[in-house]
């Protein structure tokens, strides 16, 4: 048997701890590290304190410590070419390069493929030029869509209800450059509505595998109030995702999907997130991601049953048709404890007090060590998962996780997964 495997996975969030999590049940790893990684991760990696846009030091240090493989999962290092640079020195890696990975870092671009091989998805325009993205706002019908070109951390989407709040959002967008270069090119789209649905899935470029579907709960407040957030919760399977849905889905969106990108010269490798509408005309596409999703992957990893390295390899080595990728049945919740405040001003430092027998069912985010003491650092602070045979069970779970930990300006939502178990009756 070949020598047992060091694995470097990039990243700090939930998201890079669930993932850390099944890797580290791998019988093939010898040990992972994270980069940089947060101080909830201690126990199930090493931390490495470089940033994870710094490429040059990442290539560095992967070289140096003889890394075998290399997770990329954030948006921001593939966009910028990490995994063809990781590549270039060796080191075979889980990610798409980023001639992929622009299916994500441009919404132009995305509209543009799903335009040309009929990928279904909500009608568009593409303005550079703020008169004209003006003008055309008049003949549009309100609801409308407004959305940066490029990366915008989540915020460059804007649904406007009148013509008033689009003008000035597209004002914003390419006169007071509010997100920077990313507005210089917008998107101006259909209001789709229906049910969303997160889908992650794994593909090698010809073979597409989907993972349990997922529902996400972005707005900071009960009743999707108040402000969107990088998301508060999740749950596992999405009751909107029936068999007939995730058929359509493979039928006119995933694998259209994965071949167009072949024909584009940009083969995907990696995981691709399919953000959907489920609309009374059928699933659309919302957005395409070229990672995980965060906080998804908290909700579809615990329901994968396969060896996820085993998976990930395939998926590098182009044979993920050669693997039977099985999914284990039941449900999964996650709630995130945010510090109040957040998406706008919170503290930072608080002390957390987590009972020792929950830390393995935690995924760490903004945290930080202070003195020996765990304590917050960032907005979505960690996020307590749960599984169970039924989807209220895995709620009940999480949310017993939830309140028993504690700190001072701790904030959760209280109604994940409600909307989903009304959808079943519940
Ligand atoms: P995105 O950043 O593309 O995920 O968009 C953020 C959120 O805006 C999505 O999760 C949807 O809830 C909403 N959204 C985006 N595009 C549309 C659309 N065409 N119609 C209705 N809602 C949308
Ligand atoms: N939860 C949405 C995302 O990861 O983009």
């Amino acid at each position: 048997m070949n020598a047992k495997k060091k694995v470097l996975v990039i990243g700090s969030g939930g998201r890079e701890h669930a993932v850390i999590r099944r890797l580290k049940e791998s019988p093939e790893i010898e040990t992972i590290y994270a980069l940089p990684g947060n101080a909830g991760m201690k126990n199930d990696a090493v931390c490495v304190p470089i940033g994870a846009m710094d490429l040059d030091a990442i290539v560095a240090y992967a070289v140096r410590s003889a890394m075998d493989y290399c997770v990329v999962t954030p948006d921001d290092p593939l966009a910028a070419g990490l995994v063809d640079r990781l590549e270039g020195a060796g080191i075979p890696c889980f990610g798409p390069r980023q001639n992929a990975a622009v299916i994500e870092s441009s919404k132009v671009f995305a509209k543009d493929l799903m335009r040309r091989y009929g990928i279904p998805t909500a009608r568009y325009e593409v303005f550079t030029d703020c008169a004209a993205a003006l003008a055309y706002l008049k003949t549009a019908p309100m609801p409308t869509v407004i959305k940066a070109d490029g990366l915008a951390l989540g915020k460059g989407v804007i649904i406007a209800g009148t013509l008033p709040e689009a003008e000035a959002a597209v004002r914003a967008m390419m006169e007071d450059h509010q997100f920077g270069a990313s507005g210089d090119r917008i998107v101006i789209e259909e209001f789709l509505e229906g049910p969303e649905v997160s889908v992650l899935a794994f593909t090698d470029g010809k073979t597409l595998v989907p993972l349990v579907s997922s529902m996400d709960h972005k707005r900071a407040g009960d009743g999707d109030t108040g402000l969107n957030t990088g998301g508060m919760g999740t749950v596992a399977p999405n009751p909107y995702y029936t068999a007939e849905v995730a058929q359509t889905c493979m039928e006119t969106i995933f694998l259209p999907t994965i071949r167009a990108m072949v024909k584009e010269g940009r083969p995907f490798k990696g995981c691709l997130y399919f953000g959907l509408m489920v609309t009374k005309d059928g699933p659309k596409v919302i957005e395409y991601n070229c990672r995980f999703g965060d906080p998804e992957t908290q909700v579809v990893l615990p329901l994968l049953r396969t060896d996820l390295f085993t998976v990930m390899r395939a998926v590098t080595e182009e044979r993920l048709d050669q693997v039977q990728v099985e999914l284990e049945p039941g449900s999964a919740c996650c709630v995130i404890l945010a510090s109040a405040g957040y998406p706008s001003h919170y503290d930072k430092g608080i002390p957390i007090d987590i009972p020792d027998t929950l830390r393995s069912s935690i995924c760490f985010a903004g945290v930080a060590e202070k003195d020996g003491q765990l304590v917050t650092n960032g907005g979505r602070v960690l996020g307590c998962v749960a599984t169970g045979d039924t989807l209220s069970d895995a709620i009940s779970g999480a949310y017993s996780i939830a309140d028993a930990i504690h700190f001072e300006n701790k904030y959760c939502r209280r109604d994940i997964g409600k909307r989903a178990l009304a959808a079943l009756g519940e």
